[in-house]
């Protein structure tokens, strides 16, 4: 690690020591116990999907395959990290601390999890962040996930410091070397496993590494949002590509998704050229004080002048957006809060913690707040052809309005996504990913 990245790793610790201290003196607390998660087997079997650190642990330590840590925070000592380092000839233990982080905590090396048990005894007013069955033996009269505390310690993570966003762009670097590695063997005509594998080679991450499943759909398969097969038979035709995957650095999440296409599907083509100016435009609209809300419509109005332009729908951008028509071809959210888990925390509420529910119309819309410098956040603009979204839509007072044989003939094509990590700032937004394809394709 470069000394740069020591620096950025003290720094964000006293920062989220000094709200996390602030909170606990507001809320009465003495200390904060974190647990880093334990890996749970498949009911009456032996095995456990891959064991991932809950982000409320992994926002404090770049360990986020650390299973039974436990992270304590007092309101005076200095942050102590009981790292569990079993003796274990099944499983690789955690690697010993690193000289890069280590400073930054007071370290217990323990063999066994009993030996953190005793930190539940000693705080008079102690909070602890965890699960209930890992913990139920512990927990004596300390107040498990209280609610004030998890939204106020959410609230914090809104803002990323200069280490997440750091890792955030590193994480993009990653996943754009890997996009181009994908996108090669979609045009050497690779099925989705193949392609799959090109990706994770090219990331040097498996998938359980990853900060979420990775997407990869060729042709009509890019119309199934999260699509989660991947196919070993390469396609007859390799029509359309859409690969949603993202990267992990040191716990925190790229998410990044291209689509791509044959220049002899020209309709396909014009498409993803005018999403891609959208999506830039929209980007390009990152800035503080805006309301997501507000870009998310205005996303919608963009999409669907692409559909009036293409002559794909006879309406206007804002019938289209009024009549609910548009959301038959862009049925998911703008975008969402990214950092330690790939959706972070606290999208849907304001800074006082208090509901921010998305518009009726907009369901799915994971980030209603004005955006604030530190904020960073997806962009991810689709537009889809999916079949029981269009039967939906033929069957509605707004069927005579649609070129059916033209949108017909795009469903074997599936649909576009392009999706962007952009952080928030005083003056121009930051757009991590097109800087990270940017360095490469220069
Ligand atoms: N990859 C999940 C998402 O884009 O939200
Ligand atoms: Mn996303
Ligand atoms: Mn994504």
């Amino acid at each position: 690690m470069p000394s740069s990245h020591k620096l950025l790793f003290a720094r964000h610790v006293e920062d989220r020591l000094a709200s996390t201290r602030a909170l606990l003196g507001e809320l009465g607390y003495d200390s904060l116990l974190i647990h880093s998660g334990r890996a749970e087997f498949r009911l009456f079997d032996d095995q456990a999907p891959p064991f991932r650190a809950h982000a409320a642990f992994a926002s404090w330590l770049p360990l986020p395959f650390a299973e039974d840590c436990l992270l304590e925070i007092r309101v005076a000592d200095r942050p102590r990290l009981w790292f569990l380092q079993p003796r274990d000839y099944w499983h690789l233990p955690p690697s010993p601390p690193a000289d890069w982080w280590q400073d930054a905590f007071d370290i217990e090396l323990v063999e066994e999890r009993e030996q953190w048990a005793e930190c539940f005894d000693r705080s008079r007013a102690l909070a602890v962040i965890g699960r209930r069955r890992d913990l139920a033996e512990q927990l004596g009269g300390a107040e498990l996930n209280p609610s004030a505390l998890i939204a106020g310690m959410a609230e914090a993570r809104t803002v990323k410091t200069g280490w997440e966003r750091e890792c955030m762009a590193r994480a993009n670097d990653i996943a754009a070397r890997a996009h181009l590695a994908a996108a090669d063997v979609f045009e050497s005509g690779g099925s989705e496993l193949e392609i799959h594998l090109a990706y994770l080679a090219a990331a040097g991450q498996d998938q359980d590494q990853l900060p979420y499943n990775s997407i990869v759909a060729l042709n009509e398969h890019a119309s199934v949002l999260h699509y989660q097969h991947r196919s070993a038979r390469r396609p007859s035709s390799a029509r359309s590509f859409l690969i949603d995957a993202g990267a992990d650095f040191c716990g925190y999440a790229a998410d990044v998704t291209r689509t791509w296409t044959m220049p002899e599907n020209r309709d396909f083509d014009d498409l993803l050229d005018a999403m891609e100016r959208v999506q830039q435009g929209l980007c390009k609209q990152i800035t503080a004080g805006i309301s997501f809300v507000d870009l998310h419509r205005q996303a919608h109005l963009d999409i669907a002048a692409v559909l009036e332009q293409a002559e794909l729908v006879r309406m206007s951008p804002e019938e289209m957006v009024e009549s609910g028509v548009s959301s038959y071809f862009f049925p998911h959210g703008l975008g969402h809060f990214i950092g330690a888990q790939v959706h972070d925390v606290a999208g849907k509420v304001d800074s006082d913690g208090q509901p921010l529910p998305p518009p009726e119309r907009y369901p799915f819309l994971r980030l209603t707040r004005r955006l604030e410098p530190g904020n960073v956040l997806t962009v991810e603009p689709g537009l889809y052809f999916i079949p029981i979204l269009l039967e939906q839509l033929k069957a509605s007072a707004f069927a005579d309005r649609v070129n059916w044989s033209q949108v017909e003939g795009l469903v074997p094509l599936g649909g576009i996504r392009i999706e962007d990590n952009v952080l928030v700032t005083e003056a121009e937004p930051v757009n991590f990913t097109r800087q990270s394809f940017n360095r490469i394709q220069d």
